[in-house]
């Protein structure tokens, strides 16, 4: 549906949990937006959204995308719902803001973007890290050549969730480290490095969480750019315990470094100049819904978009083939 030219943005939230209620949140808080009608299939997180920010109230993501109350619709839903919701979103004419990762299989991702394409809305994906304000301050860094080339990159995301809802450690439904965690990494490397992940060589470690079906709860990755710097992944995520998650970058460039805690602090070593910087306040997801709504008024591309989705999702599908084979797998081009 064509916003009305001037008139606030009218947003649907589809999937109300953890991350579909921050949203919604941060979305109620910027002028322009106006968070208009939910979906959950959950009475509680339904009735609790509904309290808080008003509008229509759905018990489905069908029933929402439908219900053309909406000009734009984020979509916050376990991953195997994630090609069915987006799809059926574009084709109503929807905008769309749909959480990472872009969904769990290359066909499906293949069938989003020609759905999007056809339909001639706005597809941005959730990649949040590029909203904080320290990840921010690297890529500006290494996009005016202050590091030098880059040589290696180094990415950590060690995290824990004891109370994260069941579909997280349940791989049909999209769950497991590598879809939950490691889609952040993959793009935001490639994004500080500018330069596409080409060929990877990647272990995985599988065990049972929550019932008796294994799942990836960890996985390392070698990884090779195509502008030939070499890098490493690592993530990991448990319930055994309540812990910070740790979340570290380093990358290395001919003439200089930087390390970044996500959600804390940047340093910077190079040949002119040397920092440390703490984050004091960073309202990173507000930044992404204000892009996501810029898109759509000015008419352009979001700054993250399906192809980046895809791209992620692509190197994703090598790791879990690396990880069968015991061999380097090249991304898919
Ligand atoms: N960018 C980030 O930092 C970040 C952080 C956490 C999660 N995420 C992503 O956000 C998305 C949602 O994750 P979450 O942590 O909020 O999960 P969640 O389980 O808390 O939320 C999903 C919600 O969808 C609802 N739901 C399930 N089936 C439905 C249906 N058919 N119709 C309507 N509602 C339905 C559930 O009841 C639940 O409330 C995922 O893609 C996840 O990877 C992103």
């Amino acid at each position: 549906m064509e916003a009305v030219e001037g008139a606030p943005i009218r947003l649907g939230i589809a999937g109300g949990g953890i991350m579909g209620e921050r949203i919604a949140e941060a979305a109620a808080a910027l002028p322009g937006v106006d968070v208009r009608a939910l979906a959950d299939a959950n009475a509680d997180s339904r009735a609790r959204l509904h309290e808080r920010f008003g509008g229509a109230a759905f018990a489905s993501w069908e029933e929402l995308v439908a219900s053309e109350e909406i000009d734009a619709v984020y979509i916050g839903l376990p991953h195997h719902l994630h090609a069915a919701a987006a799809c059926a979103a574009a084709e109503a004419g929807l905008h769309i803001l749909l959480d990472k990762p872009l969904c769990n299989t290359l066909e499906e991702g293949d069938r989003i973007l020609a759905a999007v394409e056809r339909a001639g809305v706005r597809l941005m994906v959730g990649f949040s890290h590029r909203f904080h304000v320290e990840l921010a301050t690297a890529r500006r860094l290494l996009a005016a050549g202050e590091l030098g080339d880059p040589v290696v990159a180094v990415d950590t995301i060690v995290d824990s969730a004891p109370g994260g809802p069941g579909w997280y450690w349940d791989a049909a439904a999209g769950g497991g480290v590598v879809q939950l965690q490691m889609h952040h990494s993959f793009d935001r490397l490639a994004w500080l490095l500018d330069s596409p992940i080409v060929r990877v060589q990647a272990s995985i470690h599988e065990r049972p969480v929550r019932g008796d079906a294994p799942v990836d709860v960890s996985a390392a990755v070698a990884l090779t750019f195509a502008n030939g710097a070499v890098g490493t992944s690592a993530a990991s995520f448990v319930t055994g315990y309540d812990g910070d998650g740790i979340v570290e970058l380093a990358i290395q460039g001919t003439h200089g470094h930087v390390r970044i805690e996500t959600w804390q602090s940047i340093a910077v070593q190079t040949t002119r100049s040397a920092f440390d910087q703490r984050q004091r306040r960073d309202d990173w997801l507000g930044a992404e819904i204000a892009e996501f709504a810029a898109a759509i008024r000015e008419r352009r591309e979001p700054s993250v978009n399906g192809r980046d989705g895809h791209r992620a999702l692509r190197v994703a599908l090598a790791v879990r083939e690396s990880a069968r084979s015991g061999m380097a797998v090249d991304v898919a081009p």
